[in-house]
C-alpha cells in the first residue's frame, strides 16, 4: 500500500458509498471458513463483492466469497464481511486487516469475528464452538509494525481484554439458554498455510492454547487499535495433528463448519438480539 491507511479507508468508505449510499452500522462480522451462510438471514441485504472495492485484496482460498454484506438482523443494522484475506495468501499484514479496519471506518463500535479452527487437546471435539477468551499471536508478526497513526489508534494498544469479558458472558448465557453447547479457550494464531505438526500441537496446548488456526489474530489487533469491542468465536472443525486417526484437510475443515453453522447463527443471532446499548461512535471521516 503506496497511500497512507487513512486515505486508503477514505477511499474505501466513499467507494462504498457509491455502490450502496451511506453505509454506517454499530456491529460488524466477520465469517470465516464455511461459515458465509449466515449472510443469508439478513434483512435488506445489500452486496458488494469484495474485489469490486479498491485496495482491497482478493481472497484465493476456496470457502472464502468475499462480499461484503450490509442489511439487518435482530433489528440491528450490521455490515458483514463474509470472507477474509490470509497472510499465508502472500498479502501483508496491512492488507488482511484493511476490511476490519474499514468496518470500524463504516462505524462498527462492535466486532464479531468467527473462523474454523482445530483443537488443540480433546477436551473439544470436531462441531463444538469455542468462544475466545484470549489469543496467543504466533503468526510471526502484527499489522501494527510500522509507522503508527495516531488518527487510527494508539501506538501501543491494551491487550488486557482484547476479547470484550461481557460479551463473552453474555455469548455464554446465550448459549445457555438455547442449550447450545460452548467452551471458552485461547486461540492462537498461526501462520499456515501447513497445519501443524503432532509436536506442535503437543507444544501449543502446554502453552495455553485451546484452539489452533490461521487468522483472526492480526484482524483482532487491528480491531483493538481503533477501539473496537471484539467477540471471538472458533468453529472446532477437527483436532489438532496428532490427536486424531484422520489427515487434516480443508474441504473437510469447511464441509464441518457450513455443518455447524445453524447453531452458531443461533447463538450469534441471540448475542445481538441482546447486545447491551451501544456506545457513541466518532465517525472517521
Ligand atoms: N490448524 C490450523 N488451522 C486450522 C485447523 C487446524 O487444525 N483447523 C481449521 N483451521
Amino acid at each position: 500500500m503506496t497511500l497512507p491507511v487513512y486515505d486508503v479507508l477514505r477511499e474505501l468508505v466513499g467507494a462504498v458509498a457509491d455502490r450502496l449510499g451511506p453505509v454506517s452500522a454499530p456491529l460488524g462480522m466477520v465469517l470465516g471458513s464455511g461459515l458465509g451462510g449466515l449472510v443469508d438471514h439478513l434483512q435488506d441485504a445489500k452486496r458488494i463483492a469484495l474485489a469490486d472495492l479498491p485496495h482491497l485484496a482478493p481472497s484465493t482460498v476456496p470457502g472464502h466469497a468475499g462480499q461484503l454484506v450490509t442489511g439487518r438482523w435482530q433489528g440491528r443494522d450490521v455490515i458483514v464481511l463474509a470472507g477474509r484475506v490470509h497472510r499465508y495468501e502472500g498479502h501483508d499484514f496491512s492488507q488482511v486487516v484493511l476490511p476490519v479496519r474499514l468496518l470500524s471506518a463504516l462505524g462498527c463500535s462492535t466486532l464479531i469475528v468467527t473462523n474454523a479452527a482445530g483443537a488443540a487437546h480433546t477436551g473439544m471435539q470436531p462441531g463444538d464452538l469455542m468462544l475466545i477468551s484470549d489469543h496467543i499471536n504466533l503468526t510471526g508478526g502484527s499489522p501494527l509494525t510500522g509507522p503508527n497513526d495516531d488518527r487510527l489508534g494508539p501506538r501501543f494498544p491494551d491487550m488486557t481484554a482484547a476479547y470484550d469479558p461481557e460479551l463473552l458472558v453474555l455469548a455464554e448465557q446465550v448459549a445457555q439458554k438455547q442449550a447450545i453447547r460452548v467452551h471458552r479457550g485461547v486461540y492462537v494464531g498461526l501462520a499456515g498455510p501447513s497445519y501443524e505438526t503432532p509436536a506442535e500441537i503437543r507444544m501449543l496446548a502446554r502453552l495455553g492454547g485451546d484452539a489452533v488456526g490461521m487468522s483472526t489474530v492480526a484482524e483482532v489487533i487491528a480491531a483493538r487499535h481503533m477501539g473496537v469491542r471484539v467477540l471471538g468465536l472458533s468453529c472446532i472443525t477437527n483436532l489438532g495433528a496428532g490427536l486424531g486417526t484422520e489427515l487434516l484437510d480443508h474441504a473437510h475443515v469447511g464441509a464441518v463448519a457450513t455443518e455447524a453453522t445453524d447453531r452458531m447463527t443461533r447463538l450469534l443471532a441471540g448475542v445481538v438480539a441482546d447486545l447491551p446499548a451501544w456506545p457513541e461512535r466518532v465517525p472517521l471521516f
